[in-house]
């Protein structure tokens, strides 16, 4: 069994970026599949990490099994830029898997993005209470069975970057980020939302991610964001050949 924090976490390590999409790819279906007791609940991450995945998703293999009509699909955070921006996650991700398979539109969850950010995090928090059935988290009911989540150069992970209020954020589920350090206004899942999960796997590769990941793994920087990550259930690194070189 898998630790709740990220001194705990299983790591994982394997190939390269195909090899961790396809393992996760695969993942994702079995969870899917098993999940019996209501939807299945998932947040994608952003970034440019978890392309490869979305792409073997929408493959025969796995898109053919996927039961789409009972999944959920969420975003962990989202550029406050329109639908058509390149920076757009949500977008990425249509291009790359929604737009190949047959989930509905009542299931994909993007971020609002086109009015005013806090009423946007608010509306979204409300798309999330009307899937999760209440109002305050419960410790024994998971928000999510899967976050998916990636980490930047400054231990960033979804939108919660160094430095911003956002981190002491412990009763919103979603909210509002201006990084001092990167572009955009974002919204972001708040660490109690992340935390309401089965499973939050970090998905990580490349040698860019190697110093962060050590330092991060080490988990006494509370400076860094992705090491304040915990779960109700299991956290897994899963990551390639390079980004464990510092481990
Ligand atoms: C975002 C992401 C962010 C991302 C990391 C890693 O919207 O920027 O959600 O948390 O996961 O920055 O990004 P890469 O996968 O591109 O390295």
């Amino acid at each position: 069994m898998s630790g709740h924090d990220v001194k705990t976490a299983k790591i994982v390590v394997l190939k390269d970026n195909e090899a961790i999409a396809s393992h996760m790819a695969h993942w994702l279906l079995e969870q899917a599949l098993a999940k019996k007791d209501g939807p299945f609940v998932i947040a994608l991450s952003g970034g440019s990490t978890p392309k490869r995945l979305f792409e073997l998703m929408a493959e025969p293999g796995i898109a053919d099994r996927f039961p789409w009509d009972k999944t959920q699909i969420f975003y962990g955070d989202e550029r406050y830029v329109p639908i058509d921006d390149p920076s757009n996650n949500f977008a990425m991700s249509r291009r790359a898997l929604l737009s190949h398979v047959p989930v509905p539109d009542a299931n994909v969850h993007p971020m609002p993005t086109s009015g005013e950010p806090d009423a946007d995090a608010a509306r979204y928090q409300k798309e999330l209470e009307a899937v999760y059935g209440d109002k305050v988290l419960h410790p024994g009911k998971p928000l999510f069975d899967v976050v998916m989540l990636g980490m930047g150069p400054d231990g960033h992970t979804a939108s919660l970057f160094p430095r911003q209020p956002v981190l002491n954020e412990r009763t919103l589920w979603v909210s509002t980020c201006t990084p001092d350090n990167a572009p955009h206004t974002r919204l972001t899942l708040t660490y109690p939302a992340i935390h309401s999960s089965r499973h939050v796997v970090f998905m990580l590769a490349g040698d860019g991610k190697a110093e962060m990941l050590a330092r991060v793994r080490k988990g006494d920087d509370t400076t860094l964001p992705s090491t304040q990550i915990t779960t109700l259930g299991d956290l897994t690194f899963l990551v390639d050949e390079a980004a464990a070189k510092g481990l």
